[in-house]
């Protein structure tokens, strides 16, 4: 590591700092190096080795317990909070049997076979980007290119009709906060309900209009199921498809926008790319792996755990596991982990988690950056990020990724 990535002193993690949230990387050298199961001020257990995060993610002794991890957080009265009561019912903070249950609702959609039929729709929404900047000169890769596309795809999947859709548009950037591993002010938290309350109540009408006209659509297959009796309430319904919303969004954006910083931060890997396009699928698992668009997610430990990385951890505590960290584990990327190589071999990125909550949309985002960032570098070739040195990253460390990031041609 070299000096000027060598963080000086201070607290291991600091995740909202605007250091770390700038390059978390040196930090994450640190972790790894002197505390791989760190204990933070707020008392979780932080795992950086890719040892410990791909196992916590996949042991059954680790679950979510979401109700009671909350009460423990901010006290017995938060569940009568409209956004925690939401999140509670999501697939995303369930354990099994109920997890099992929501998933096994919607996995259908998001099978390889019809993720690989959304290629025709993905390519028209990328071009129909880029068409509409092309002659200018110059956009924002993120609010005039990236933005757009996943949250079309998503409308798409669940059927929101073309006139309610600006509103997603200009909405749906701003729930990453809820994952960040500091606490909610009771601000954020009544900005949150008012959201998700505005959300409900927009969902409550689509779901009216589904039953009275099906569609071809998520939707209308849930409001199915909810009319079924016992599967899917009108709780869960709603809550998981705001999950959709959130998970598949910001997440997508940020693979795009991480992904195209990387390569004109590498300039021999972008020629490289433009020579061989063919090398696209393994560049997106290293755009993945060098600076994943989720940097953590966490579980409970459902159990008393005698030997976590030589660390006992007591049933009940919360272990979060930095997915940005463990893929640039050296224990597992032994050749320069901290260089972007998109020819590297068995590029295995935790970025979608692991285990039972192994990330729906995995296929689908892929696909996205994929034409997305094909057809960019094939329809402006000599596109040229303004400053790529300090770019603008929005303030959040869970979801990492760009504010904006103006590019010219
Ligand atoms: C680059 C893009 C994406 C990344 C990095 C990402 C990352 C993740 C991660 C890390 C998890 C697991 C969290 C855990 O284990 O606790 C997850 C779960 C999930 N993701 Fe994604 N995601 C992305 C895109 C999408 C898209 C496009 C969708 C849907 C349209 C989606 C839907 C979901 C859902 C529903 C879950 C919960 C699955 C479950 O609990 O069983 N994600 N994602």
């Amino acid at each position: 590591m070299n000096e000027q990535a060598q963080p000086a002193g201070g607290p291991l993690f600091n995740p909202l700092s605007p250091d770390f949230i700038r390059d978390p990387y040196p930090h994450y050298d640190r972790l790894r190096t002197i505390d791989p199961i760190h204990v933070t001020p707020f008392g979780h257990f932080l795992a950086s080795r890719h040892a410990e995060v791909s196992l916590v993610m996949r042991d059954k002794r680790f679950g979510k317990d979401y109700v009671e991890r909350s009460k423990r957080r901010y006290g017995e009265k938060i569940m009568d909070e409209p956004v925690f009561r939401s999140m509670s019912h999501w697939m995303l903070q369930s354990d099994p049997p109920d997890h099992t249950r929501l998933r096994g609702l919607v996995v259908k959609a998001f099978t390889a076979r019809r993720v690989e039929d959304m290629r025709p729709r993905i390519q028209e929404i990328v071009d129909q980007a880029i068409d509409a900047v092309i002659d200018r000169g110059h956009m924002d890769l993120i609010e005039d290119f990236a933005f757009r596309l996943p949250v079309t795809i998503i409308c798409d999947m669940l059927g929101i009709p073309e006139d309610h859709r600006e509103t997603f548009y200009n909405s749906s950037r701003d729930g990453g906060r809820l994952l960040d591993p500091v606490p909610l002010t009771p601000e954020e938290i009544a900005k949150a309900n008012a959201g998700n309350m505005m959300a409900q109540m927009y969902f409550q009408q689509l779901f009216e209009l589904r039953r009275r006209s099906p569609g071809d659509d998520l939707i209308t297959q849930l409001v199915q199921a909810e009319e079924d009796g016992n599967k899917l309430t009108n709780e869960e319904l709603t809550a998981n498809i705001i999950l959709l919303f959130g998970a598949g969004h910001e997440t997508t954006v940020n693979l795009i926008g991480n992904g195209l910083l990387a390569l004109h931060r590498n300039p021999d890997q972008l020629a490289l790319l433009k020579a061989r396009p063919e090398l696209m699928v393994n560049a997106i698992e290293e755009f993945l792996r060098y600076d994943s668009s989720v940097q953590m997610t966490g579980r409970v430990t459902l159990e008393d755990i005698e030997d976590l990385g030589g660390k006992r951890i007591p049933k009940g505590e919360t272990v979060l596991c930095l997915l940005g960290s463990a893929n640039r584990d050296p224990a597992v990327y032994p050749d320069r982990p901290d260089r972007l190589d998109i020819t590297r071999p068995n590029v295995r990125p935790l970025s979608f988690g692991g285990g039972i909550h192994f990330c729906l949309g995995a296929q689908l985002a892929r696909i996205e950056a994929e034409i997305a960032i094909a057809t960019l570098l094939r329809r402006l070739p000599d596109l040229r990020i303004d400053d790529v040195e300090n770019p603008e990253w929005r303030s959040t460390f869970v979801l990492r990724g760009l504010k904006h990031l103006p590019a010219s041609w």
